[in-house]
């Protein structure tokens, strides 16, 4: 089940306006006289009505301090105080009033939160992290990023992937020297993650492998950790420093943890580059 909540305005036409340029929302649903946004997880509807309604606090959560900082700019002069810290809450964030003078606050965290992202979100914003925090991941996050990798799609549903947890400094200092900057990641962050797949289980153990990784990917990213595939790690070397049998795939080992910095999108291809049909 999902939810939106409905406010009335008696301009919808700023409203619109306001959410969609100001703030990045986008318009979910149209139906008649109402609007419905979305911005993350939240969806917030708009109905044109004779009555204004201002309900609580309209809150919008951003990624970080730097967000709220720039939509602190941004806002101008609908900010109604500047952006601080709130230890009550554990929260960095501000006021802005919206065209009908509506409260809107904007914050971050100061703390990591539950997961909170939509499928559409969590496939664009993953990206390639090579930075990270100094703290280590609570153990009750990993156990729930690894209960998510048991979904990992393999053929015949032989689930012949495995995951290998690696905490040793001089282990992780080994596999990011490897292959010069471009292995340099995997020890960047408090963990290591290397994922194997053993050709005992499944013929397709390359393929059921490598979409495991992905998956890990993917699952780290819902509790906002980040990772980032490394190439070329099916490597006698690296097999024989985890002790791995070298008959086994290594799809890639990927580092783990909170990013301090979240690289921008580099750019992709349009739709209409990748699609093909049989005829072209
Ligand atoms: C098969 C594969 C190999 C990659 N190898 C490396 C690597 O060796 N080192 C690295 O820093 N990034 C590596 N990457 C990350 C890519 O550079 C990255 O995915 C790409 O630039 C797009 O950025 P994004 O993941 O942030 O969207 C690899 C990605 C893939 C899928």
């Amino acid at each position: 089940m999902s939810g939106i909540v409905f406010l009335g305005t008696r301009d919808l036409e700023a409203v619109r306006r306001f959410y969609v340029e100001e703030v990045g929302c986008t318009i979910w649903l149209e139906q008649a006289d109402c609007i419905v946004l979305k911005h993350g997880n939240m969806l917030l509807g708009f109905c044109s009505r004779d009555i204004l309604e201002m309900g609580g606090i309209i809150t919008f959560f951003l990624d970080c301090k730097c967000d709220v900082d720039v939509m602190y700019k941004q806002m101008g002069e609908r900010a109604v105080t500047p952006p601080k810290e709130n230890s009550k809450y554990g929260i960095y964030h501000f006021f802005a009033a919206d065209p009908e003078d509506r409260p809107v606050e904007f914050q971050c965290f100061l703390h990591p939160v539950a997961p909170h992202l939509p499928g559409d979100d969590l496939l664009r914003t993953r990206r390639s992290v090579r930075k990270f925090e100094d703290r280590p991941i609570p153990e009750d996050v990993i156990v729930q990023v690894f209960e998510l990798c048991r979904w990992a799609p393999t053929s015949m549903n032989r689930q012949p992937y495995y995951y290998m947890i690696i905490d040793d400094r001089p282990t992780m200092d080994f596999l990011a020297s490897v292959r010069g900057s471009s292995s340099a990641p995997i020890a960047a962050g408090p963990l290591a993650i290397a994922i194997g797949s053993d050709p005992e289980l499944s013929k397709r153990h390359i393929e059921d492998g490598d979409i495991a990784a992905y998956h890990l990917l993917l699952a780290a990213w819902v509790h906002g950790l980040g990772t980032c595939w490394i190439a070329d790690m099916d490597r006698s070397e690296v097999k024989e420093r985890l002790n791995i049998p070298q008959d086994h795939y290594v799809a890639t080992v990927t580092p783990l943890g909170y990013p301090s910095t979240v690289p921008q999108p580099p750019g992709r291809k349009d739709v209409a580059e990748f699609l093909r049909f049989p005829e072209d």
